[in-house]
This record gives C-alpha cells, sequence and structure tokens, in this order.
C-alpha cells in the first residue's frame, strides 16, 4: 500500500500562506533544536501577529510534521543519496506533510515549498533537490507508514524491552494522533452546562475558514470521562471557550488529572506541592478545600501558576525553592511529587520530547527522582500519604523508583490504586497497586504516566 493524502482535515492553503509555511519551519527547527523549544516558537509574539487562519494552519502544519517526523524522515532517507541540510531537510518535510496528510494539491505543495526555500539562503541552492525528490514522492508514492516508523529506533527498543513488541507498537501508533483537549473542572456540578456550551453545531468549529472544495468543519463535541475530565473536539483559542474567563476549568491532560484525585483530603489539610508549576495539580488540590503549599524552584513557571489561580480564584502558598535544599520544616498530611522527568508520555501534545530525550538524561533525572523523593518523605506527618508521579513511559523513572524508594524507607508501605480510582483506567493498574499508564489505555489516549500511592507508619 501507498500513502495517500488523508481525507476530512482542514484543507491548506492552495496560494499564498507563504507567512504560514514560514512560521511552521521556525516552529520545526526551534522544536528540534532544543528541549522546551517547541513551547518557546507557539508563544512567540511573531505567531501572535499571523492572521488566525495563517496561525492556525502554522501550528496544524509544523505538528502534523513533528508528529510524524520518524515516518517523513524514513520516507525522505530512502530517497536522497546523502543527507542534505538540517533546513533542507525540513522544507521537504513540509512539502511532503501537506501532500501527504493535509489535503494541499501536489502542485502547490511543490510550489509553495520552492517559494519557502527561496527565502532562504541555505535553502536557496538546493530547489532542484527539493523539486526532484517531492515531485518523485508524488510520482512514485512511498509505501504507508508503519507505527514502527513513527518512533525514535532506541525508543520503541526501551518500550519493547518493558512492555512487549505489541504495547510498544500500540503506543508509537499513538504518535500520529492529534490529541484532544481536555479540561479539569473547578467544580465537578458544572460538567453538563460545561458539556453543552463546548458543543457547537456544524459550522460553528473550524478556525481554518474551509477552501471552496473543502471538506465541511467537523463540529465540536465535548463529553465526561471517567474521573470528571471533560474532552473536548475542538481546535483554536482555548481562552475564547465558554468557561475560560470565568475560571471553571483549566486544560490539562486526562491522565495528568489522576494523581491528585487520589489522595483522601479532609478540608484544611495541609499539602505540599513539590513540583508544582505550572499548576494543574496545585489547582484540583487547592479545589479540594485543602491547604496546599506549591513549591517549585522555576520562577517562571510559578509565574504561570499564579496567573492560574488568579483566573480560577483559588489559593495556595507559592514557594520559589529547589525543593531537596528547601529550610522549611513544617510537616505535611500529604505531599505530591510529580517529578521532572524525561516526559516521553507527553508525546500526543510534545510530540519533540521523543526526539529530544537522551538515554543519559533519563539517569541524570532518575537520580533527581531518588533524592525528591527521600526530601518528601522526611517532610511527611506519620500516617500521611505520599503520591509520586511521573508522566514518563520509561521504567527507571516509574517502577524502579518506587521500588527503590521502598527499599530505602521500610516505613513506607504502597497504598494500593484500584480501577476507576480517579479515572484509573482497568488496563493501567499493574501487580503492587501502582499505575502505568499507556497513551492506548483509553479509547483517544491519554498521557503516558507512572502513579504510586505510599502511606508513613503512625
Ligand atoms: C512535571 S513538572 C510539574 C507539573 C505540575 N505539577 C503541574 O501539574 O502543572 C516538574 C516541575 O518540577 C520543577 N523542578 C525540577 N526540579 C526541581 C527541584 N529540584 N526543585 C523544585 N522544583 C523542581 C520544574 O521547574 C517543573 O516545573
Amino acid at each position: 500500500m501507498t500513502v495517500k493524502p488523508t481525507e476530512n482535515t482542514p484543507s491548506a492553503p492552495a496560494v499564498g500562506g507563504l507567512p504560514a509555511r514560514e512560521a511552521a519551519l521556525d516552529i520545526i527547527t526551534a522544536a528540534l533544536e532544543k528541549r522546551s523549544g517547541l513551547d518557546e516558537a507557539l508563544a512567540r509574539p511573531g505567531l501572535g501577529a499571523l492572521a488566525p487562519r495563517d496561525r492556525a494552519f502554522a501550528r496544524l502544519l509544523a505538528m502534523t510534521v513533528l508528529r510524524q517526523l520518524g515516518a517523513l524522515d524514513k520516507i525522505l532517507d530512502s530517497r536522497l543519496r546523502k543527507p542534505p541540510p538540517e533546513t533542507v531537510k525540513t522544507l521537504l518535510r513540509l512539502g511532503l506533510a501537506q501532500i501527504l496528510w493535509l489535503g494541499t494539491p501536489a502542485f502547490a505543495a511543490v510550489s509553495t515549498t520552492l517559494a519557502l526555500a527561496e527565502t532562504r539562503k541555505d535553502g536557496r541552492p538546493f530547489k532542484a533537490l527539493i523539486n526532484g525528490v517531492l515531485r518523485g514522492l508524488v510520482r512514485d508514492p512511498a509505501p504507508e507508514p508503519r507505527p514502527e516508523d513513527l518512533a525514535p529506533d532506541w525508543l520503541l527498543a526501551r518500550w519493547s524491552a518493558t512492555y512487549g513488541r505489541g504495547p510498544a507498537l500500540q503506543i508509537a501508533a499513538m504518535i500520529a494522533q492529534e490529541p484532544a483537549t481536555d479540561l479539569t473542572l473547578r467544580d465537578a456540578s458544572t460538567a453538563p452546562d460545561l458539556i453543552a456550551a463546548l458543543s457547537t453545531e456544524p459550522g460553528e468549529a473550524s478556525e481554518i475558514e474551509a477552501e471552496p472544495d473543502a471538506p465541511a468543519p467537523v463540529p465540536s463535541t465535548a463529553t465526561l470521562l471517567d474521573g470528571g475530565s471533560i474532552r473536548v473536539h475542538r481546535r483554536g483559542d482555548v481562552a475564547e471557550w465558554p468557561g475560560f474567563v470565568q475560571g471553571q476549568w483549566w486544560v490539562q491532560d486526562a491522565a495528568a488529572a489522576i494523581p491528585a484525585r487520589l489522595f483522601d483530603l479532609k478540608p484544611g489539610d495541609t499539602v505540599l506541592d513539590l513540583c508544582a508549576a505550572p499548576g494543574g495539580k496545585t489547582l484540583q488540590l487547592a479545589a479540594s478545600g485543602a491547604k496546599v503549599t506549591a513549591l517549585d524552584r522555576s520562577e517562571a513557571r510559578l509565574k504561570r501558576l499564579g496567573a492560574n489561580l488568579a483566573r480560577t480564584g483559588l489559593n495556595a502558598e507559592v514557594v520559589t525553592a529547589e525543593a531537596v535544599a528547601w529550610g522549611d520544616e513544617r510537616p505535611f498530611d500529604a505531599i505530591l511529587i510529580d517529578a521532572p522527568c524525561s516526559a516521553t508520555g507527553t508525546f500526543r501534545r510534545q510530540p519533540d520530547v521523543l526526539w529530544a530525550a537522551r538515554p543519559a538524561d533519563i539517569a541524570t533525572l532518575a537520580a533527581l527522582q531518588s533524592k525528591l523523593l527521600d526530601a518528601a518523605a522526611r517532610r511527611l506527618k506519620p500516617g500521611g500519604t505520599l503520591i509520586y508521579c511521573v508522566c514518563s513511559l520509561e521504567h527507571e523513572e516509574g517502577e524502579a523508583q518506587a521500588r527503590a524508594f521502598l527499599r530505602r524507607r521500610p516505613d513506607f508501605a504502597t497504598v494500593p490504586i484500584t480501577a476507576g480510582e480517579g479515572g484509573a483506567p482497568a488496563a493501567s493498574v499493574i501487580d503492587r497497586g501502582w499505575l502505568r499508564i499507556l497513551p492506548h489505555h483509553i479509547e483517544g489516549g491519554l498521557d503516558g504516566f507512572f502513579i504510586a500511592r505510599f502511606r508513613r507508619a503512625d
């Protein structure tokens, strides 16, 4: 089977659209250059200055290339005699992604890619090569990409070793899928009204204006997930969605919302959120009525946490500090550690993490995670609950971490998490009562996470 353009995707601007394509090239370059490059590029004023239609197309194009990067590179490598400079490779990725997945007519994808190459001094000398490779792929399409093409080989090998080949391929297949947006509600009783307000009729939903021959825009839909998150299929700026300004909800993946729901907090209990920013879990804890201390070492990320608290009208004590060295001796009834990690479980929204991750980083992060667990254990009251989680698919940051912690601290024991608790998918519960959430564990997907709950002996 060969690769054909997908149906039911918004049509790419067939002519013009150069600013959108330039922005997409910049986003991809930034995302592949350094960790956090994608977030920074998406927040740049230049992108915000584009017309809404161009901005939406730039994001769609950049995210499509990043989600399909492994597949695109395998196809391009098979047609190139030697690796071209990185900019030229990204120009080819952009052209091919439009042909294969965005419904851009082939002639328009080729000509706009050549126009884009003309704007770059490192692209201009390679126009003949770009033209030849893209036209060659139109004439003689490549075979359909397989799930194993989507992940870096070393990560796929790790996932196969940890979970088995079948689940590893199921994980990899999720990389290409555009995720819906999940919302966590400040007050669960508002769910029915919000679901109604977030669901629209056909024609109201698409931010990218349809081309005359484009498929009809898809209506936006909102559904309630187990655990209480609302899943919204809708594009566009979330700040314009119903309930945002009123602080009725915040964006948080369905998996990321589970850990904070696993405490049994009573009003007035003290909770330390040890790696808190930008604050999705802090907001959940504060909404439960607990007295929350939100600590993080990043001033910039804590600013976002402060803005989230202000918008939702929730309260927390905010502390800028390094968690291990923090001098405050207060003990807490409950502690959440959402530890810094390789973040390989977040590839549905941050596909660049797969290409930024390095094996050595996993070992460095695992060492920090151990220190954070020990620092948290010292600060927990006897009888208190400690929840440890990471948005990583890597065993060293999850199961191995929890096992080593229990060996170091025999005064802590696992409190098993049961299927359905806090929205825990049944497929994610593993033998010790920990959660190993894989991205395909619910329909439509969720982030990969490891979650363990411990109790300190009285
Ligand atoms: C996975 S993120 C936390 C996400 C957050 N819990 C949420 O739900 O929005 C990890 C956080 O740990 C912080 N961090 C990393 N190392 C730290 C340290 N040694 N002490 C305190 N915070 C740290 C990072 O700045 C980052 O904000």
